[in-house]
């Protein structure tokens, strides 16, 4: 797949033009290896039909559904000043009820201090990207079943979520501890592979 895709890119990327490794940087290297193996998990759902959609998004709220509510509960409202606009839980959970697609919990990540939250933040604010691909792939079915349930993939696509999340990391780095922040990354990255591996 990535031999399609640069992941290396240097657009929408205030870090690279900075000139100095900052924090996203880091993130981005440290958890490339996760995100590639993610990818090839969850290309291997069959996009074009609704039994591969189904385990798609199933898979997808087995981890996103515990991390949002993790990050609620450490009080994401307070340093993410738009998380309102953010949260995808009614709109996953949407879409599977549209499609008939059942809740296969993976365990909710501890209490998460204000570096953790950060970098789970990070992994699902960046899979919005890999969202907008993913969309064009589903929007090819006929099938209205699939067509009609992608509030999950499309959510937050007219705003520009991602640029405004890299602006807060950027304003939050000074007051992080990165090993702490990547931690936080690799625990989301990790619930993700757990539920590709399992739905
Ligand atoms: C098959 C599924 C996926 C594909 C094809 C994919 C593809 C991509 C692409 C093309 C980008 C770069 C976009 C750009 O720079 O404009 C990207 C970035 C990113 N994706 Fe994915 N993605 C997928 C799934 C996911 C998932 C499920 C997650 C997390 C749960 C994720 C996390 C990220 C992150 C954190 C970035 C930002 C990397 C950076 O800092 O630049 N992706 N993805």
């Amino acid at each position: 797949m990535h031999a399609l895709i640069d992941l290396s890119g240097s657009r929408n990327d205030p870090g690279r033009r900075t000139g100095r490794v900052d924090l996203r940087v880091r993130l981005k290297e440290a958890t490339a290896e996760a995100h590639r193996q993610l990818d090839r998990s969850l290309l291997a759902f069959d996009l074009r039909t609704v039994a591969g959609y189904r385990r798609f998004l199933e898979a997808n709220a087995g981890a996103l559904l515990p991390l949002e509510a993790a990050l609620v509960e450490s009080g994401v409202d307070e340093i993410v000043a738009d998380w309102s606009r953010r949260s995808r839980t009614d709109a996953i959970l949407d879409d599977l009820t549209r499609i008939d697609g059942k809740l296969h919990l993976m365990p909710a990540p501890a209490s998460l201090s204000h570096s953790r939250l950060l970098g789970v933040m990070y992994v699902l604010e960046g899979s919005r990207l890999g969202a907008r691909f993913l969309l064009k792939l589903v929007a090819r079915s006929a099938d209205p079943a699939m067509t009609g349930a992608t509030a999950y993939l499309s959510h937050g696509s007219a705003e520009p979520l991602w640029e405004r999340f890299l602006l807060l990391l950027a304003h939050e780095a000074p007051r992080v501890e990165e090993e702490e922040v990547v931690a936080g990354a690799r625990t989301a990255f990790g619930l993700f592979s757990m539920a590709a591996a399992g739905a």
